[in-house]
């Protein structure tokens, strides 16, 4: 009785003291959340930050750098310093090789983007170094220097760090429509008030901006890649332009998504064959126009012969055809076309492999797209599941640049109610070796154009944003990681996704280590939970029709084969998985051959990417020793024991975190379990009415009988745009 007493008081104690010192936050701050420090950090950041001296010439981008370190540094340390003309003790001093010639040559390595962090004396001071080419590397380096403060390393006496882009486009998509619903959003409406603009310019967007900036995000696309025609019009342009006018200061350009039969549909050509001189004309003047309004306009964005989207095949044409008549209407203005290489026709038969259609239609074009297109390829070459191996056009194009595309928005991994850290997932596909060089080539070489048997030199990654009108930006506290992460792997994509978890645990839950090294761990499990309780072994696209939450693998009835979840799983009273080696589609051949050899033989197979490749009896002996039957049981189970773990992890740590974020997570996780255990009933009931097996003894029975999950429904489901 004694000790449950004193338990009760020390909780008390511990949430009193806790909410005494953890105000409540909304997250609106992401990881830009300067908060004051204590009385040692403090003293250390301020002998470093005296004074802030601009020696480049004044410009939009080097006030928002001045503006943003006395904005940050006033609320850690109290005061904002103030601004100096010359270098003094502790002076925070930014400036371009202008005023600091011997930094020239070191500065010069480090292209118009990066820049140079480092402890030195100026005209006899100890200074804080912040230098960079441009006042957007400036900008850069500022964020950067905020970065190392927020997470300690900037209070070590002898920071030295220097750091410049591997890719040059570092972009988020938008799936966001002219009318605020956002196709695969779970946060809200779009940040894009499209019917107040041009006239009013939310605050989102110059909080939108200085986040981007401080990942280095160079480039937005705002419309969804289901484009309308109408944001082609006037009116739209208009309202594109005051959004590029705010982000501008921040070094981020604006895109957009064209429809391809855009002239046609507005009435404005009698077709819209990328050959007709009318349509290349109607697009030339359309280049104009937008330039005019946005002379620094990234380009376009384009979906074509997609999922019913039109495209240059309507008219015999290729995309490539279609992609360089649209890159020579924006070629005059250094604009840049992104050309999608997510197709996939009506599969005709279910023997067909939707896997494949990607690299069978681009391949051959390999080399025909003009000097200003790039081709834009999802990492995987279904779409965007839990896990899927890289694309095999990642590293079969050497005359192309591509570019990856990932997905923030978790549309297939549990929206924003389920914790899956993706940094985990974008590393995974980035480290992937495609086996093209006999001394290897990753996904991520690739994408910095190492193979570079071409000479355009554009490199660049997209990331389909998770970003809302919600108050905390992404639906979910942990959700804004995946942004970060996003950002950080676009600037270096052989960078590490544990070392970006601890940097934006620190800036986004403080630097205390009791707080941040949990969170951490939660991160770094979360996404192989989701992979275990939705799509464990290669499992794939098993997800509810259209909304694509919950599991549905009995759902064999949709008009085309690719679209049902049996296409993918192909279990029977035999076995299970998509056999894509040489007895079945051969997809593997796709890949390089050494890569193909090697996956070609089960055991050889990575067990993560089993069924992805091989249909196998399920007796199939895994590594475990146990049969490919139990083994899948056991991963179910696995991972609704990780959805329970995370949960209990972040229970323990309401004591040191600020009431509103607990409770808004704690909730989320809690549901992510009934999530866990709805996943693993249904496709252990489900699996097992196919392959007629018992349960081994242990394995719990699912709660309800198949019938139960079959009929569960979620009519008004979000993100349907
Ligand atoms: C997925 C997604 C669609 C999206 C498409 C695309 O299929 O479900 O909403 O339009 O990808 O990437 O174009």
């Amino acid at each position: 009785m004694r000790a449950l007493f004193n338990t009760i008081l020390a909780t008390l104690l511990l949430s009193l003291m806790a909410s005494a010192w953890a105000t409540d936050e909304d997250g609106y701050d992401l990881w830009l959340r300067y908060r004051p420090l204590e009385a040692a950090a403090k003293a250390r950041l301020q002998a470093q930050a005296r004074s802030i001296v601009l020696t480049a010439p004044s410009s939009a981008t080097t006030q928002v750098a001045v503006n943003e370190l006395q904005r940050a540094l006033a609320a850690m340390l109290g005061k904002a310093p103030a601004l100096a003309a010359k270098p003094q003790d502790g002076a925070l001093v930014l400036a371009t090789p202008a005023s600091l010639l011997e930094l020239r040559d070191e500065l010069s390595q480090l292209g118009c983007e990066g820049y140079l962090l480092r402890h030195t004396r100026l005209q006899g001071h100890p200074v804080t170094l912040i230098a960079a080419n441009s006042d957007i590397g400036l900008l850069y380096g500022s964020f950067a220097w905020l970065r190392a403060a927020n997470t300690g390393a900037a209070m070590d006496a002898s920071i030295d760090i220097s750091s410049a882009p591997k890719l040059q486009l570092r972009l988020l998509n938008h799936w966001d429509n002219l009318d605020r619903t956002v196709e695969r959003g779970y946060a809200g409406q779009s940040i894009w008030d499209w019917w107040a603009l041009p006239d009013i310019k939310d605050q989102h967007y110059i909080d939108y901006a200085r986040a981007n900036a401080s990942l280095g995000i160079n480039g937005t696309v705002l419309n969804n890649v289901n484009a309308k025609p109408e944001v082609l019009t006037a009116p739209f342009i208009a309202k594109a332009a005051a959004v590029a006018d705010v982000l501008r200061p921040y070094g981020i350009k604006v895109y957009l998504s064209a429809r391809f039969s855009t002239p046609l549909e507005l009435h404005q050509t009698s077709t819209a064959d990328p050959l007709s001189p009318e349509v290349r004309a109607w697009w030339q003047r359309k280049g104009d126009e937008i330039y005019r309004a946005i002379p620094d306009f990234g380009g376009f964005l384009i979906k074509a012969n997609s999922e019913g989207q039109p495209g240059p095949q309507d008219y015999h044409r290729s995309h490539a055809d279609g992609a360089n008549m649209l890159a020579a209407a924006v070629a005059p203005h250094n604009g840049i076309v992104m050309w999608r290489a997510f197709v996939y026709a009506p599969a005709p038969d279910a023997a067909a492999d939707r896997a494949k259609q990607a690299y069978d239609e681009f391949k051959p074009l390999d080399g025909t797209f003009a000097s200003n297109v790039l081709v834009q390829v999802k990492n995987g070459a279904i779409d965007f599941q839990p896990r899927e191996p890289f694309h095999p056009l990642f590293g079969a194009m050497p005359n192309t640049p591509l570019m990856m595309e990932f997905q923030i928005t978790k549309e297939y991994l549990g929206y924003s109610t389920d914790l899956a850290y993706l940094g985990s997932l974008f590393e995974e596909t980035l480290r992937s070796d495609t086996k093209q060089r006999p001394q290897g080539l990753t996904v991520a070489q690739v994408l910095e154009g190492a193979e570079s048997a071409r000479g355009t030199g554009l490199t660049g990654m997209a990331g389909v944003a998770n970003i809302g009108s919600d108050r905390n930006w992404t639906g979910s506290h942990f959700d804004q990681a995946n942004w970060y992460a996003y950002g950080r792997l676009a600037w270096d994509p052989q960078g590490s996704a544990h070392a970006i978890a601890i940097e934006w645990a620190a800036q986004t839950f403080g630097a205390d280590a009791r707080v941040s090294t949990p969170i951490v761990d939660m991160l770094m499990l979360s996404r192989e939970a989701v992979v275990d309780y939705m799509t464990p072994l290669g499992l794939h696209h098993i997800m509810g029709t259209g909304h694509h939450y919950g599991p549905a693998p009995w759902v064999a009835d949709l008009e085309r084969p690719d679209w049902n979840p049996v296409y993918y799983h192909r279990a029977d009273r035999k076995g299970i998985g998509f056999d894509r080696t040489a007895n079945g589609s051969n997809a593997l051949m796709q890949y390089a051959p050494a890569l193909a050899r090697q996956y070609a033989d089960p055991h050889a197979t990575p067990e993560q990417l089993l069924l992805w490749f091989h249909h196998l009896p399920w007796d199939y002996q895994m590594a475990s020793g146990r049969t490919l039957w139990a083994e899948l049981l056991a991963r179910y189970d696995s991972g609704l024991v990780a959805a329970r773990d995370l949960h209990a992890r972040w229970v323990k740590l309401q004591p040191l975190i600020d009431a509103r974020r607990y409770a808004e997570e704690e909730q989320r996780l809690a549901k992510q379990v009934k999530n866990a255990i709805l996943w693993r009933d249904a496709c252990v009931a489900y699996f097992q009415s196919v392959s007629g097996l018992p349960l081994p003894p242990g394995v719990r029975p699912p709660a309800q009988p198949l019938e139960y999950y079959k009929a569960l429904r979620y009519p008004y489901a979000p993100g349907r745009g």
